[in-house]
């Protein structure tokens, strides 16, 4: 694989940062392990209509729908500030076929700056989103293969699961097999907002859940390396994952509660948090 483009574990999740340079308003982004943009697809994004994000009393439910620029403005507008910001780039992308992730991959691929794709397998209602069937351990894979063979060396490749697919293991297996540098587990669960629209439930809610796939996926598969993602809110969390055997997490919700949260924990845990075994 590409070596491991992340200096600390410490990584904000996609859709969370916003474009990053709000983010960039309270702290230094390069000071992350990575930062991953929400997910980019071949045609810009509208998204769904208002209200996008209610609060729970324990996390957020979203029906962002997928608000992004598109590739060829996020090439040139946004990729540019978030690497002047400093940050190490994870672009996070998500198509209506695999062609169009094929398609993604290649022209991200030769894109200067990106240190690694993350495939957005486990949006909360593809259906609804229009995105491609990931559902089936051979569908993730597939997306996953073909990702691969369009990557240039050098960027690597991550498979964001769901944590709540009855065979997250066998799906874990079936997209390192096939060519996944890394797992990020998981995503945001499948809920509904209050006028019933579905939506994704995040935030200390999901925690346990994700907490337990990440301990899963690990014993199943020791020598692939799993990113935590889900409900962390402090240092406490963040530990409990890389015990667990994440080498990395991702940061959301948090953001929206406390935009410094990332920052914060980078400085709590010392940046060689989770590298102790490599
Ligand atoms: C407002 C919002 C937008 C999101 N957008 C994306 C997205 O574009 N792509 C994606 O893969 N995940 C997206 N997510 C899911 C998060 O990246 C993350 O996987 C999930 O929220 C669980 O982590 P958390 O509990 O720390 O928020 C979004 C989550 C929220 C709350």
């Amino acid at each position: 694989m590409s070596d491991w483009p992340f200096a600390n574990p410490v990584l904000t999740a996609s859709g969370c940062g916003g474009g990053g340079r709000d983010l960039a308003a309270y702290g230094d982004l390069s000071t992350l392990g990575g930062f991953v943009t929400a997910s980019v697809t071949l045609e810009p994004r509208d998204g769904g209509p208002g209200p996008r994000i209610v609060e729970t009393p324990s996390g957020l439910v979203n029906a962002v729908g997928l608000q992004n620029p598109g590739v060829t403005a996020f090439v040139g507008e946004d990729l540019p500030a978030l690497l002047a910001l400093g940050a190490t780039v994870v672009v996070s992308i998500a198509g209506r076929s695999l062609g169009e992730y094929a398609e993604l991959a290649r022209s991200l691929g030769r894109t200067e700056g990106v240190a690694a794709l993350e495939v957005n397998l486990s949006a909360p209602d593809p259906a609804g989103a229009g995105l491609v069937d990931a559902h089936e351990p051979f569908q993730a894979a597939s997306i996953v293969a073909a990702c691969r063979r369009d990557l240039r060396g050098g960027v690597a490749l991550l498979a964001k699961l769901r944590s709540d697919a009855g065979r997250m293991v066998e799906t874990a297996r079936a997209v390192a097999e096939a060519g996944a540098d890394a797992l990020v587990v998981g995503n945001a669960l499948p809920a509904a907002m209050p006028d019933g629209r579905p939506g994704g439930l995040s935030g200390p809610a999901i925690r346990p859940q994700a907490l337990r796939c990440v301990a899963e996926v690990v014993c199943a598969l020791p020598e692939t390396d799993v990113i935590g993602c889900g409900g962390i809110m402090g240092a406490d969390d963040v530990r409990a994952y890389l015990t667990a055997g994440a080498r990395a997490v991702q940061v959301g919700t948090a953001l929206f509660h406390d935009p410094t949260t990332a920052f914060r924990l980078v400085a709590e845990l010392g940046p060689s948090a989770g590298e102790d075994d490599t």
